[in-house]
């Protein structure tokens, strides 16, 4: 058995996880998301100071959590890429210097690989072939997914603008409704009602080969805004809650539509979709419906594994450990646009 502690501070979470062969042994989180909510978005200065303080205290509270010992770690892995350039340089530095006290191997690893990889840790490994749907504050794709650890990752399609969680926010910030917006979103959705606002559903339907598998949030925001704006000054009645469930239910019909048409063109039976957006109830419910009617087997991580965690570093860290493949030294830095190509970065 091998242990593997993750370390995961891309934007405003500091995590760690201790995983040994796909089980997770336990894990800590710190978040600096209440200072950010008075700017209305997460402030780089901020968060990274935030990540230098506690870094320490939430290495030492998982270590507990999991009733594991430093000297029992066998291998660690960092998230180097993407995210803030600043909370990146915290995580991959204590990851450093773990690795040199410990005289253990280090590995550099793609922030959205641990998303996909969250997954594993509840619903045990990939099959050999599988379809994911990014879905973050910063991604959003889908991708075609063989063995995670040591196969290229392909994608089939991203965002052409917007992620869908950077929609979410805008489209909250619109709305009056507090950062972070993908949860002020959920809750106002569920008093208002989802056909209330007429919303364009964007590059679904007839569309060209090319954008088959994109996305584009930009224009449906810009319709929210623009329905926001008229209400205003007509002084038209207008409820927030309607305006969030019919947004909610655009972006959940987009995403579903394109991720089943994904599975079923390519002939893969199994759909992941992960990142902080795959918390969001309706879109479980929505893919949970429409997979199980097209036969997919759907796999969503639990709501606190979707948002980003320390766990989630760990799980994709010991999957490459246990591939054999060779850690990244430390001679890297953190790479705050890392494509994603690959789980490891740094090889
Ligand atoms: O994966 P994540 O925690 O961080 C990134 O890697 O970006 O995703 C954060 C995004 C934010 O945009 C947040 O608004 C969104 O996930 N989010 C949600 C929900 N919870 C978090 N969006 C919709 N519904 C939710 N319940
Ligand atoms: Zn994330």
């Amino acid at each position: 058995m091998s242990v593997t502690l993750g370390l995961e501070t891309s934007c405003d979470e500091t995590g760690v996880g201790i995983v040994a062969d796909g089980v997770l042994l336990g894990q800590a989180l710190a978040s600096s998301m209440d200072e950010h909510v008075r700017y209305g978005g997460v402030v780089p200065e901020v968060a990274a100071r935030a990540h230098l303080e506690s870094v320490t205290a939430v290495l030492r509270q998982a270590l507990s959590n999991a009733d594991v010992s430093l000297e029992q770690i066998d291998a660690i892995a960092v998230t180097s890429g993407p995210g803030l350039a600043s909370s990146l340089h915290v995580g991959v530095s204590a990851a450093k210097a773990l690795a040199l006290a410990l005289g253990k191997p280090l590995y550099a690893v793609h922030h959205v690989a641990g998303h996909v990889a969250a997954d594993t840790l509840e619903h045990g490994p990939l099959p050999d072939r599988s379809i994911a749907l990014i879905v973050s504050g910063g991604h959003s794709s889908l991708l075609m997914l063989g063995d995670l650890a040591t196969d290229p990752i392909v994608h089939l399609g991203d965002t052409l603008d917007d992620a869908a969680g950077e929609a979410f926010d805008k489209v909250a910030r619109l709305l009056e409704l507090p950062y972070p917006g993908g949860p002020s979103i959920q809750r106002a959705a569920a008093e208002g009602d989802p056909t209330a606002v007429d919303l364009p559903r964007p590059l679904l339907g007839k569309v060209s080969e090319r954008h088959r598998y994109a996305f584009s949030f930009s224009g449906l925001k810009s319709a929210v805004a623009r329905h926001v704006q008229l209400a205003r000054r007509t002084g038209a009645p207008m409820r927030a809650e309607d305006v969030a469930a019919s947004f909610q239910e655009a972006v959940v019909d987009v995403l579903v539509g394109k991720a089943v048409a994904a599975c079923r063109d390519h002939g893969i039976d199994t759909l992941l979709i992960v990142g902080g957006v795959a918390a969001n109830a309706r879109l479980r419910e929505v893919a949970e419906t429409r997979c199980r009617a097209a036969g997919i087997t759907l796999r969503v991580p639990a709501p606190r594994l979707c948002t980003d965690n320390g766990a989630m570093i760990a799980a994709v860290g010991d999957l490459i450990v246990r591939s054999g493949a060779k850690p990244s030294g430390l001679e890297f830095g953190a790479d705050s646009s890392a494509p994603l190509d690959r789980s490891l970065l740094v090889r």
